[in-house]
């Protein structure tokens, strides 16, 4: 039998529908817990997890998202996403955003991973979002991260979508070619 760790590792996949339910509060708590408990560079933990469950909010940043892509000079990305139902989000009821200090890409990566793993293990459907920094850094960016509870010194680091699922995916081959032994 594998591991139960490993497993959810395999079984992760990124979920681009959402019937809109939110989870219940113990397990978004319970992901909010495992994204803080990442490892970090000398521990400085230098990120704050804004667990946003307001769907108002959540979808005043999808409009304003598709919004800018749409005025885009390059409009593949936009295109791509009206492709896929239109909504930036998918439709997902909560959105862990986590803001970071600048120059903390890294630890910021890991705190997705962490959430991303911690919904999969509780059977919600996520999604590693960085289109998220679409609303967070347009014109009307400031309004946003106000809205978001961004204080002074945080920048956007990352999203990961959470929700329950609306329909089913399947996680990405893992393309071994990719696994170079040395020695
Ligand atoms: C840093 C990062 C940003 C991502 N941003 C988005 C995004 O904005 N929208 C989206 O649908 N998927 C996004 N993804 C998900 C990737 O597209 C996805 O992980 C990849 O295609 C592999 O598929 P899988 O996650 O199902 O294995 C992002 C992933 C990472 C790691």
């Amino acid at each position: 039998m594998m591991n139960e760790t490993l497993r959810m590792i395999t079984e992760r996949y990124s979920c681009r529908a959402y019937d809109g339910r939110l989870p219940e509060k113990e397990q978004l708590e319970q992901i909010a817990v495992a994204a803080v408990q990442s490892p970090s560079a000398i521990n400085r933990q230098p990120w704050l997890v804004n667990v946003i469950t307001d769907k108002a909010l959540i979808d005043e940043m999808d409009a304003e998202g598709m919004r800018i892509l749409a005025q885009a000079d390059d409009k593949a990305v936009y295109e791509r996403f009206m492709e896929r139902g239109g909504r930036l989000f998918y439709n997902a009821p909560c959105m862990f955003l986590i803001l970071k200090q600048p120059g903390t890409e890294l630890d910021c990566g890991i705190v997705s991973e962490n959430i991303a793993l911690a919904a999969t293990a509780l059977g919600l459907g996520n999604v590693i979002c960085g289109m998220a920094g679409i609303p967070l850094g347009g014109e009307n960016a400031g309004i946003f991260m106000q809205k978001a509870g961004f204080p002074e010194g945080y920048e956007f680091g990352m999203s990961v979508l959470v929700g329950y699922a609306a329909g089913s995916g399947s996680p990405h081959e893992p393309d071994l070619s990719k696994i170079r032994w040395i020695g």
